[in-house]
């Protein structure tokens, strides 16, 4: 097992890469615990948290949202939550984005801790103090920053996982690497046939590779004022393709940081071999690279991105793998841009 710590202004927060779920009871203080997970993972895993009360909550996105929060809070009052009551979320991002808000806000605040069973969630929701639900058709608007205490990522969950989330997974990690770390970076270009076997090693060695990037970006940028904005890399265009179409977050990504990429190409900051690099080591993995998708209901997407500030968006490119910079820059020639490239994610 291997333990990174967080440190922000408000507090520290400790990752467990490798430990087991079966030894959550030592991270808790002796106190009344509720779990908090979704129906799959209760109905697999229930038998190694039976000692606690339980929430279960649905799966999926649409369930992300302030009903799911006032379900929570009601059964917090029925379980009679006190102050003193600590909360763990069991699950994937979903759970834990929602049981992280949750237990910030219930009594003014809880304490809380995640056991992280996703491979997104464990290179990317859990780590980063990030949580919230998603209101009316915007994604993640009603939240607040807050380090969990603890995130425990049991990579041996993810045997259990759908092998379509289990590979939309790595498209956090190859972010990752492109954004801050090409050793991260070679290193799956070396390995995705052990990652794609779970190979335990490999897998530890990645989740804890893409905790470092993470977790170095948000020590120096909590509040995404700054260099945080480095991890949107890909994710402009991938929550346009989010609202369009049915698709799993982590493909999304993956589509997105290709058409990032080769607006990073086009603007001469990236070579096209580094580019090629990208293109290949996705397909490797088997996520998607290209989308069959009307260019400008692509735009009329991005154009409500919540990041916009009026007629101009910071877009997350690349200078080489390992390094990105958040660059500004006008709608319209966005727009431009993205036309021209069509044919290359269609
Ligand atoms: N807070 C952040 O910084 C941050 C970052 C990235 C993504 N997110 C959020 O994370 C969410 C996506 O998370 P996700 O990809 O983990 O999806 P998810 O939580 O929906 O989990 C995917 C599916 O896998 C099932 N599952 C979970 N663990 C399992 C296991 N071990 N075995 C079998 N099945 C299992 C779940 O029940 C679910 O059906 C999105 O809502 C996204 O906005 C948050
Ligand atoms: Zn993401």
């Amino acid at each position: 097992m291997k333990v990174i710590e967080i440190k922000t202004d408000t507090k520290s927060s400790k990752i467990y890469i490798g430990e087991s779920i079966q030894n959550l009871k030592n991270y808790l203080p002796q106190c009344k615990v509720v779990i908090v997970t979704d129906e799959v993972v209760s109905g697999i895993y229930r038998s190694r948290f039976s000692e606690y009360p339980v929430i279960e909550i649905g799966v999926g996105e649409k369930i992300k949202t302030i009903d799911t929060l006032e379900f929570i809070f009601n059964r917090f009052i029925e379980l009679e939550v006190d102050r003193s009551t600590y909360i763990v979320a069991v699950g994937g991002g979903i759970v834990c984005d929602v049981t992280g808000f949750a237990a910030s806000v219930f009594m003014r605040g809880l304490r809380f801790g995640f056991v992280s069973t996703t491979l997104l969630s464990q290179v990317d929701a859990s780590v980063g103090g990030k949580n919230g639900v998603n209101y009316h058709r915007y994604k993640n608007m009603i939240g607040v920053f807050n380090q969990p205490d603890f995130v425990i990522c049991d990579t041996e969950m993810l045997k259990t996982l759908d092998r379509k989330e289990f590979i939309a997974g790595f498209a956090e990690i190859v972010k990752g690497g492109a954004i801050r770390d090409e050793n991260l970076f070679r290193y799956l270009e070396n390995n995705w046939q052990k990652a794609l076997e779970m190979d335990t090693e490999v897998i530890n060695h990645l989740v804890y590779e893409s905790v470092m990037v993470k977790s170095r970006v948000v020590e120096a940028d909590e509040k995404e004022k700054g260099e945080r904005r480095l991890l949107n890399f890909g994710h402009t265009f991938a929550h346009s393709f989010e609202k369009l179409v049915d698709i799993l977050h982590g493909e999304a990504v993956s589509i997105g940081m290709m058409v990032a990429s080769g607006i990073s190409e086009k603007l001469g900051y990236l070579k096209s071999q580094e580019r090629d690099r990208i293109r290949q080591l996705l397909k490797n993995i088997g996520l998607p690279v290209s989308i069959g998708l009307d260019v400008t209901k692509l735009l009329a997407a991005a154009r409500q991105d919540k990041k916009r500030e009026g007629e101009t968006i910071h877009l997350i490119l690349l200078s080489r793998i390992g390094e990105a910079f958040s660059h500004k820059i006008k709608l319209n020639k966005l727009e431009e841009l993205v036309y021209d490239m069509r044919s290359d994610f269609r």
